[in-house]
């Protein structure tokens, strides 16, 4: 066999070709499609997209299926400017012909077919699939392919063979800790049908607020809400909603802890003595459900059937993460009632729980999904885990005979690139090994978007483009994981989901306005200068570096809350800079770009200083802007190291080496992203350094 490898036989060469497509699409470097197809076979010649685009069905159709098309149009013509008729077609001769075999299920189900075929020919394009949703998506993939060209325009000659790797692709957002109005759902819900994610997780309730209306018990939304929260009226709409987009709505209703809002208007389910208050801070607090007491069972038993009607989807998310559980150590009748039933620690009372809640669950027809503090020994084997603190647990869970969902890696919060999001694979670290049965189990993943920092105005540049790429990882064919490649269509589709209403690249300029008041047009473009390469601080550390407690009532005005979490500049220069030192630092080209870069840096501070005199918001970032010049400044001076052909002497080294350090601390919560760049410059020139300082 290992000769065959080196001198392939035919055995090999047939095995090749039957891999062919998938190939195709992992090294298609021109694509605009995100997530990638499976397959995809570029032919010759474009089809012309003009204002006579007509779409016609041929077979099954329903009303679902006729608003997807309606919306197919109203945003080509959006995306072209070409008035497009919305009436759609009787003859089989229109432009777009699509051809669906039959219904899907009326409350749509994990594992449902939603693959499509897609025939672009230079006469029309033909769309099958089994069921509406592969049409859903194949409808995403046209709008994708469509593109300005030299006549007008067009669609590339292809033919699409796609279906998704994992049948649960999911974003979950929390409403509850800052709520978010359903218009800013909706356009996430769209947003989410662009790139085929196919589940809407609601985390609906929190310390900080219960967010559903409850008719059987009103006190949760009117005492634990400050009234911001979604009728079921509007929550049967958007539901309505997402299921139009071929995506499932999964709620949360989290417990036993994560629940303060709840104990404001019932206290008696609490297991400390209260009185009890919307909780305004941030982190993990005492207040957790009582699980000795029955009054607790019986409460959930009628809410959890209220909301089972109101949510069809089967599956209902009953959180049960992060109980530190100190109210059940204070509380002398819970410790009896441990002891008495056996229930050795707080793990066990919380098993305890979880077990009886989720047998409520099932009683009322659905399926838990729980938080991976839920997989302990006993839990019933339907529970769907969500893998949340290790990838591990995932892997554990799927060898135990779970279904499960990773999260872990997809924390939209931590402020992490995209590339990094998109290197987690549910299938990567434990579950790598992991048998065929036990990969089954194995369902998919979902993004989370948690709340502490983000507020209808800024909460979808928190989670797109960044999103985008989580979702090409859930969908796409495992070898499909080229960061160049999902950089250079993730700028492209980026662009396009502001088309769909999304606020992303806009907001930040909105919010710089405001910060820059009166700003000259030079100020302004001075501070848009280094807003461009800052980024909020990473994973957790936001809490430990901010200049007072943040609550949900602290202003989300500063910089860091405007500045998108990836500089997209600022990975430009890093790549701007690779790429010198690998030429050991003699491509002129190269050198030329990163001196006129440096340059504007160098001189954005003396620009921007009178405006930070006169707006206090501006002023937080003086130190990040007298960085980014220093920046500017050493960078200069190694470019002009490397032109003398001097290796630049140990003492300057170690001079910008120590200034370095203290240009990388984090200042007003923001990092400077091009410093370990500039970093690489310094060291490239020094003796010993990559850049070799004698010129060919
Ligand atoms: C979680 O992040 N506590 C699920």
């Amino acid at each position: 066999m290992a000769q065959n490898v080196r001198s392939p036989g035919l055995g090999l060469l047939v095995f090749c070709i039957l891999l062919y497509p998938a190939m195709t699409t992992a090294q298609q470097p021109a694509s605009n499609l995100m997530p990638l197809p499976e397959s995809a076979q570029y032919g010759t010649g474009s089809l012309a997209v003009d204002s006579s685009l007509s779409v016609v069905f041929t077979g099954y159709t329903e009303p679902r299926l006729e608003r997807a098309a309606q919306r197919f149009l109203r945003q080509l013509a959006h995306q072209t400017g070409l008035p497009l008729s919305l009436k759609p077609s009787k003859t089989a001769k229109a432009t777009l012909v699509i051809q669906t075999d039959h219904a899907g299920k009326e409350i749509q189900e994990v594992g449902e077919d939603e693959s499509y075929i897609l025939d672009v020919s230079t006469a029309s394009a033909r769309l099958r699939a089994s069921t509406p949703l592969g049409t859903m998506h194949g409808l995403q993939t046209l709008l994708q392919l469509v593109d300005v060209s030299p006549g007008g325009f067009a669609a590339p000659v292809v033919t699409i063979q796609d279906r998704p790797r994992f049948p649960w692709r999911g974003l979950m957002i929390d409403s509850a800790r800052h709520f978010l109005p359903l218009d800013v759902i909706r356009r996430n819900i769209d947003g989410m049908e662009a790139v085929k994610m196919n589940v809407f997780h609601w985390h609906l309730s929190e310390n900080q607020g219960f967010r559903v209306e409850s008719k059987k018990f009103p006190k949760l939304h009117e005492l634990g809400s400050d009234a911001l929260y979604y009728t079921q009226d509007e929550i049967r709409d958007l539901i309505a909603y997402a299921r139009d987009r071929g995506i499932r709505v999964v709620p949360e209703f989290d417990m036993p802890g994560h629940s303060t809002a709840w104990f404001v208007g019932h206290p008696e389910l609490a297991s400390g003595k209260g009185p009890y208050e919307i909780e305004r801070r941030w982190g993990i607090f005492e207040p957790a459900m009582d699980p000795t007491n029955e009054r607790v069972y019986k409460f959930l038993d009628e809410l959890i059937g209220e909301m089972a009607k109101v949510f069809p989807d089967h599956y209902f998310h009953i959180g049960g993460d992060e109980v530190n559980g100190r109210e059940w150590d204070a509380n002398p009748k819970i410790q009896a009632f441990m002891k008495v039933h056996g229930l050795k620690n707080n793990e066990a009372l919380q098993a305890y729980f979880s077990g009886r809640v989720q047998k409520l669950v099932t009683k009322h027809g659905k399926a838990v999904v729980g938080w991976d503090e839920v997989l302990v020994a006993g839990v019933p084997r339907d529970v769907v885990i969500q893998s949340w603190r290790g990838q591990a647990s995932l892997a554990r869970a799927a060898k135990q005979g779970y279904r499960g969902i990773l999260s872990n890696g997809y924390y939209l919060d931590l402020g992490w690139p995209a590339a990094r999001h998109y290197a987690v694979d549910p299938m990567s670290g434990d579950a790598a090994n992991l048998s065929a049965e036990e990969k089954q189990r194995i369902l998919g993943g979902e993004s989370c978007m948690w709340a502490e920092y983000v507020n209808p105005e800024n909460v979808d540049s928190r989670i797109w483009p960044r999103n985008a790429a989580i979702a090409e990882r859930l969908w796409s064919p495992q070898e499909v994981r080229d960061p160049a490649s999902m950089y250079a269509r993730l700028d492209f589709v980026s662009a396009r989901l502001e088309w769909l209403g999304l606020t992303h690249r806009t907001v930040s300029r909105h919010m710089l306005q405001r910060l820059a008041g009166s700003a000259s047009p030079a100020e302004f473009a001075a501070l848009r200068t280094l807003a461009d390469v800052i980024e909020p601080v990473k994973d957790y550390t936001r809490e430990q570096t901010a200049p007072a407690e943040p609550t949900s009532a602290t202003p989300m005005n500063r910089v860091v809350d405007a500045v998108p979490l990836e500089s997209d500049a600022g990975r430009r220069f890093v790549e701007m800079v690779d790429q010198f030192v690998a030429s050991a630092c003699h491509d002129p080209a190269s050198e030329a770009r990163l001196r006129s870069q440096l340059t504007i840096w160098r001189d954005n501070d003396s620009i921007l200083q009178p405006l930070a005199q006169r707006s206090f918001l501006v002023k937080e970032v003086a130190a990040n802007s007298q960085d980014l010049s220093a920046l500017g400044t050493m960078g200069l001076a190694a470019l002009d190291s490397i032109a003398t052909g001097q290796p630049a002497p140990d003492s300057w080294k170690a001079q910008q080496l120590a200034i370095l350090e203290q240009i990388k601390k984090p200042k007003a919560q923001l990092l400077l992203i091009p410093a370990p760049a500039v970093q690489k410059l310094v060291e490239g020139v020094a003796a010993g350094g990559a850049c070799s300082i004698a010129k060919p």
